[in-house]
């Protein structure tokens, strides 16, 4: 049984991809500093799986900690979630977002190399494009000077895989998400958002929860088809399984080239309008919302063009945004009656 890494394991993406390693066999072994998640969700994984995986509460800006770490847990291979995501607040702490994004990232590649582990899969993100000139967007399109320190780690850390790739044995597969949404259908696992959502998703379902009394749609006057901005939002069950997909290769030694990046979203592009449309249709629920002005930083377009990944990588979504408005809202009611 292969042995599996995660950091960041207990928080949206990672939980989620935890039930799916385990459902494929994998033993998994999560980190995580608990700083933006409990520990509850160690329970609802193993609730889903009936597999308890072993768990370390570790901070992985303590360099010491992941050197005693890697000594004592031998892996075959990394998934490399932990890293903070708030794009406004990385513009007033970039520091916090070099240490966190990048520093842990140079601490776990240094252990990894130190102990022989070669692959690892990173989370980067559709946001390495910035507003793209052409859609859908492909790997091919170029790399924008980032709109945020956080839009920076996650190309600064794309580089650093390279050039670490270059001169090890490091494999690196690094997964560019478009907008991860929606939550694990059992509801037992889903987005946990402290404090005031700054995305759209948890935002929607805390207004039709009465926990917000409004939802601010940023902008009706983009050039999109209904004025509002245009997102990829794949679903995080789908976005999980791509790092299954996304590990086999690696372990199987099936990668074309020593770093590969892949887009990982549905192909399709929903406007904040779809989405809030959408969500109010599948629940049967009015959403209360208001036009107001656009958010600073927000880009008009961006949705994946997912060939590479659907060809190379063999990986494909399947879930709709009706899906993930589902659970996303059973989720939310879930979370009122804990
Ligand atoms: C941002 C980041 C992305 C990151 C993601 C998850 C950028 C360009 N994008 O995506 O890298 O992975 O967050 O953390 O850095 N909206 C509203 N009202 C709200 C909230 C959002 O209208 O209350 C709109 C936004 O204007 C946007 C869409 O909904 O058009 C999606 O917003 P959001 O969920 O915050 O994700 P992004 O900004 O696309």
């Amino acid at each position: 049984m292969k042995k599996i890494l995660v950091t960041g394991g207990l928080v949206f993406i990672g939980s989620h991809t935890v039930v799916e390693l385990q459902k494929n066999g994998f033993e998994v072994i999560i980190i995580d500093d608990l700083s933006n998640t409990t520990i509850n969700v160690l329970d609802g994984i193993t609730e889903i799986t009936k597999i308890q995986p072993k768990f370390v509460k570790l901070d992985l800006k303590n360099k010491q900690a992941v050197q005693t770490f890697f000594k004592n847990h031998k892996v075959d291979g990394v998934i490399h979630f932990a890293a903070s995501k708030a794009v406004g607040e990385s513009v007033h702490k970039p520091l916090k977002y070099y240490e966190n994004n990048i520093g842990t990232l140079v601490y776990l590649l240094q252990e990894m190399e130190a102990n022989k582990v070669t692959n690892i899969i990173f989370s980067s993100s559709c946001t390495v494009y910035g507003q793209a000139d052409t859609l859908p967007i492909t790997e091919k399109a170029p790399i924008k000077p980032a709109e945020s320190p956080y839009g920076r780690t996650k190309q600064m850390a794309e580089e650093i895989l390279a050039d670490v790739s270059k001169v090890s044995n490091l494999n690196v597969i690094a997964l560019r998400y478009f907008n991860p949404v929606g939550g694990h259908e059992s509801a037992i696992i889903g987005e946990l958002p402290i404090g005031v959502p700054q995305n759209l998703i948890p935002y929607v379902t805390q207004t039709a929860a009465g926990i917000r009394a409004c939802l601010s749609v940023f902008g009706d006057d983009y050039d999109t088809p209904d004025g509002t901005a245009v997102r990829d939002y794949i679903h995080v069950v789908d976005l999980a399984k791509a790092h299954i997909v996304a590990m086999k290769r690696l372990l199987e030694n099936k990668n074309k080239t020593k770093i590969e990046f892949f887009n990982i979203g549905t192909g399709q592009g929903s406007s904040v309008l779809d989405v809030i449309n959408t969500f109010e249709k599948v629940n049967n629920v009015k959403l209360n919302y208001k036009i107001v002005a656009r958010r600073e930083g927000d880009i008009t377009a961006a949705y994946a063009d997912t060939t590479l990944a659907n060809t190379e990588l063999g990986w494909k979504s399947e879930l709709t945004l009706e899906d993930a408005m589902r659970s996303a809202w059973l989720w939310q009611q879930k979370l009122i009656k804990k």
